[in-house]
């Protein structure tokens, strides 16, 4: 890949146009890019905001040929990209990022087999192709455990926990529609964390503040920076970052979900892109996930990481939208973003909302007394 720079009246072409590439595109806007969005539905959030839509569907080929040809730099905002069209792009020289991020994070066992090869910690695991191999993999993990199709899962979906011998038989209905599972003990974690890192196309990486997640019926429901853990365990996370970053080959932002036992980490799960907890860098840091993205795959130098102080990232989903807005004059510190999608469903993410401070701690037990943050 040519390190050239590619300066301000050049093209960005986003795969993907939810949230995640509609901020990425507001930023390439102040930046001076232009900025062009492949996704199947006509005024999508990215496109609202972008110079100019391709509608198609994400795995039409000539669609992201166009797309290639329109564009000076291809990047994608979910890790589901087809890999003949990722292939395509970046035998065309023209996806910084490359296809094997996508590889290894569109698949669980491969995602493990990285963490594995980069020495991180990760729980016990064994993947299984048949209800023999189901029921032994769960004999020798023990209970909790969990099941988890190997692709395409996300927000919890495609997971069961296993707490008994009753529990299987719904891993077996799941491996009946994959071909793969897998299995995984149920880590007892103190707190989930998770670290956004920025590597640029020559392998320099620069880390956000490491983050504190709480999840509410798997979804993320809010972030609190920095992550209320020892400065030992944060450095464990980044260097786990580093270390992952390496083996795969990563360019751009991502991210990387992490679980906190007493001192220790056990990585998660990874992201090839930014990342829901990554987006209180918006306001409480002096670059963002998004502008630090557009700069790794335009060849900019990285802004060197600086934090503002702390901050709590609240996500709107469709239900909190409303009782949200109703008690916004309550909230006048709330940075707001909405994300333009057309139909609110309950558990959708709408928006988000930001609160900075000196002492994240204050201001995240604030929002649990205003019931904003779900205790
Ligand atoms: N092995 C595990 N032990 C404990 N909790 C888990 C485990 N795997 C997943 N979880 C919980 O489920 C959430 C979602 O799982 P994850 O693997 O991150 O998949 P996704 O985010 O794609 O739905 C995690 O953030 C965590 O809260
Ligand atoms: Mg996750």
């Amino acid at each position: 890949m040519q390190n050239n720079k590619l300066l301000f009246g050049s093209t960005i072409g986003i795969i993907g146009g939810g949230q995640l590439g509609r901020m990425m595109t507001t930023v390439a806007k102040h930046m001076g890019y232009r900025v062009m969005v492949l996704d199947p539905t006509p005024d999508c959030p990215t496109a609202q905001v972008a110079d100019e839509q391709i509608v198609a569907a994400y795995d039409d080929l000539d669609a992201v040929r166009e797309l290639a040809e329109k564009s000076d730099v291809v990047t994608y905002e979910f890790e589901n990209v087809d890999l003949t069209a990722a292939q395509i792009l970046e035998d065309a020289g023209i996806l910084p990022q490359g296809a094997n991020s996508l590889r290894v994070t569109q698949d669980r066992e491969l995602e493990k087999k990285a963490m594995v090869d980069s020495n991180q910690p990760v729980a016990d695991f064994a993947i299984v192709t048949s209800t023999e191999e189901l029921q032994i993999a769960v004999e020798e993990i023990g209970y909790p455990s969990v099941a988890k199709t190997c692709r395409g899962g996300y927000d919890g979906k495609g997971q069961v926990k296993l707490t008994n011998k009753t529990d299987i038989e719904s891993a077996v209905e799941m491996l009946q529609q994959a071909d793969r599972l897998i299995i995984e003990k149920w880590v007892p974690f103190d707190k989930e964390i998770s670290i956004v890192f920025t590597r640029s196309q020559s392998g320099e990486i620069s880390y956000f503040p490491v983050a504190e997640n709480i999840h509410r019926d798997h979804i993320l429901h809010a972030t609190i920076a920095p992550a209320r853990v020892s400065e030992q365990i944060a450095e464990k996370a980044r260097q786990a970052a580093k270390a992952i970053a390496e083996t795969i080959g990563v360019v751009g932002t991502f991210a990387i979900e992490m679980f906190v036992c007493g001192e220790d980490i056990l990585i998660n799960e990874l992201a090839p892109r930014p990342h829901n907890s990554g987006h209180f860098t918006i306001e409480a840091c002096d670059v963002s996930q998004f502008e630090q993205h557009v700069r790794a795959i335009c060849g900019l130098p990285l802004i060197p990481v600086h934090s503002h102080g702390g901050a709590v990232m609240v996500n709107l989903l469709g239900k909190d939208v409303e009782p949200f807005f109703s008690q916004l004059d309550d909230n006048p510190q709330a940075h707001i973003h909405m994300y333009g999608k057309a139909e609110n469903k309950p558990l959708r993410k709408m928006g988000h909302v930001t609160f900075i401070g000196d002492n994240p701690l204050i201001i995240y037990n604030k929002l649990v007394e205003k019931k904003i943050i779900e205790n």
